[in-house]
């Protein structure tokens, strides 16, 4: 089929391209097979055609067309509790309420009504891949990347792993490291299988919860099922000062060399903030292919930092994307994390009067523009994973949000394009979204939904 319309992408890290009035030509798998601009010959024939067969879409004014959003650090079960005790240090949250909450996963249909409610929540605001990290329970987070499947959403799902009994809590936790890479290893098997019959993808993911929660061996077993089915790893690294402290004191080095001594830094794996990298690290991340997954609401709590992600992009060319890190950030919305990336980045930026100003104030440099904090969420997410996703191009999956923006505050029908965009990536809310489509499937409709609802 064929949508006509405008739509906006990132090319690169810093630069958006607005496609105006082109044709998306959308294949039977679901990709994007070309993109015809009104310039070319073959456009008004397109058009003709592809509407006698019944097979063309055109876009009412005010519409816009963005890809998808990559959530690259989201812990599923926390939707539970998005909001709460944001107020703690990331200790005694995960003490006090986030391990109670997620061991309470064990029961299936308390999964399934969590699960459900948080796959729909995401695509109606425009998510439409996300990595997650489920529980310790294997069978509930198999059911997670059932539901992914089945609503449609492209999900990378990891049974986390935490084993050793002196850090994690009695009634949560793996029972020996060979049962959680038992575990580890037939939900691997499991979720390769339920990929075979999901057309936008399902994931398995090597996850160890953090270092602090692994024994030495859980973490090196973890390296090696990763290489032995070459699947993705995600875990946390350099988040606080609590858990950077904690892996120096027991490795004498940071959690980057920890991680690749256990094989856990590849070009599939993604760690989570990394506040407080050292240069070495980035160098090692940059020579690994290993991405970060920024997650600046949630930063701005538990890390008590602003991740430097200018730095990470421009210096050290790592792989970078986004990350609502659900609930240490309290947001399923990549927007709003948008937004948080740029406006935390400006915080790390240098005091601007030379004259005025004699106090050191940030770092000269560290500031992202919105441009970049849009490629995070969606290219960047992308190369992260390794997936043609993220972009308006061919070849891509057709991964993405129609977005209203007939009332935001647009009052002049002169108003350019990207001036457009900016206030559709600061303003837009839910609402907003009137359709998402994952691999060429319409998962979200607005309007229908409404008619439901009145029904
Ligand atoms: N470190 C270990 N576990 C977690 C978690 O659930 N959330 C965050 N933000 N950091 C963690
Ligand atoms: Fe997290």
């Amino acid at each position: 089929f064929i949508v006509k319309g405008t739509g906006f992408s990132s090319i690169d890290s810093k630069n958006v391209k607005a496609f105006e009035n082109c044709l998306f030509c959308i294949s039977e798998e679901g990709t994007v097979g070309a993109i015809i601009s009104p310039e070319e010959k073959e456009y008004q024939a397109l058009i003709k055609e592809y509407s006698e067969k019944n097979k063309f879409q055109e876009l009412t004014h005010g519409q816009f067309i963005l890809p998808g959003f990559i959530d690259l650090h989201i812990h599923a079960p926390q939707w539970a509790q998005a909001g709460t005790a944001l107020d703690l240090p990331l200790y005694d949250w995960l003490n006090t309420y986030t391990f109670p909450l997620e061991a309470k996963f064990s029961d299936r249909h308390f999964a399934e009504t969590v699960y459900s409610d948080l796959v729909s929540q995401l695509i109606k605001n425009g998510t439409t891949t996300a990595l997650y990290f489920a529980t310790v329970h294997r069978q509930s987070s198999l059911r997670l990347a059932e539901i992914c499947s089945e609503k449609g959403q492209r999900g990378l799902v990891g049974k986390v792993v935490m084993d050793d009994p002196e850090q994690n809590p009695e009634y949560y936790r793996d029972a020996t490291a060979n049962e959680a890479l038992a575990e580890t290893e037939l939900f691997i098997q499991e979720v390769l299988e339920l990929n075979k019959r999901t057309p936008q993808g399902v994931y398995p993911v090597v996850t160890p919860r953090f270092i602090p929660s692994c024994t030495d061996d859980s973490l090196k077993g973890l390296g090696a099922l990763a290489a032995k089915y070459d699947v993705h790893i995600q875990s946390h690294c350099s988040e606080s000062d609590w858990a950077h402290s904690f892996v120096q004191e027991r490795f004498g080095k940071n959690d980057a060399f920890a991680l690749n001594d256990f094989g856990l830094l590849t070009e599939k794996a993604i760690m989570a903030h990394c506040g407080f990298l050292s240069d070495d690290d980035m160098a090692l991340f940059a020579d690994k292919g290993t991405a970060v997954a920024h997650c600046p609401i949630s930063n701005a709590y538990f890390g008590n930092a602003v991740t430097p992600i200018a730095k990470l992009l421009n210096n050290y060319k790592i792989e970078t994307g986004l990350g609502s890190d659900i609930s240490g950030g309290f947001s399923p919305s990549l927007f709003d994390n948008i937004r948080q990336a740029v406006i935390s980045s400006r915080m790390l930026e240098d005091g601007v009067d030379k004259e005025c100003c004699s106090e050191k104030r940030g770092v000269a440099g560290s500031s992202i523009s919105l441009n970049e904090a849009f490629y995070l969420a969606t290219a960047g997410g992308g190369e992260s994973l390794s997936l043609p996703i993220g972009k308006l191009a061919v070849d891509y999956a057709w991964d993405v949000q129609i977005v209203d923006s007939k009332t935001l505050p647009i009052f002049s029908e002169e108003e350019p394009l990207l001036s457009i965009f900016q206030k559709i990536l600061y303003l837009s809310r839910p609402e907003h979204i009137h359709e998402v489509w994952i691999q060429g499937k319409k998962v979200h409709d607005r309007n229908r939904m409404e008619v439901e609802v009145q029904a």
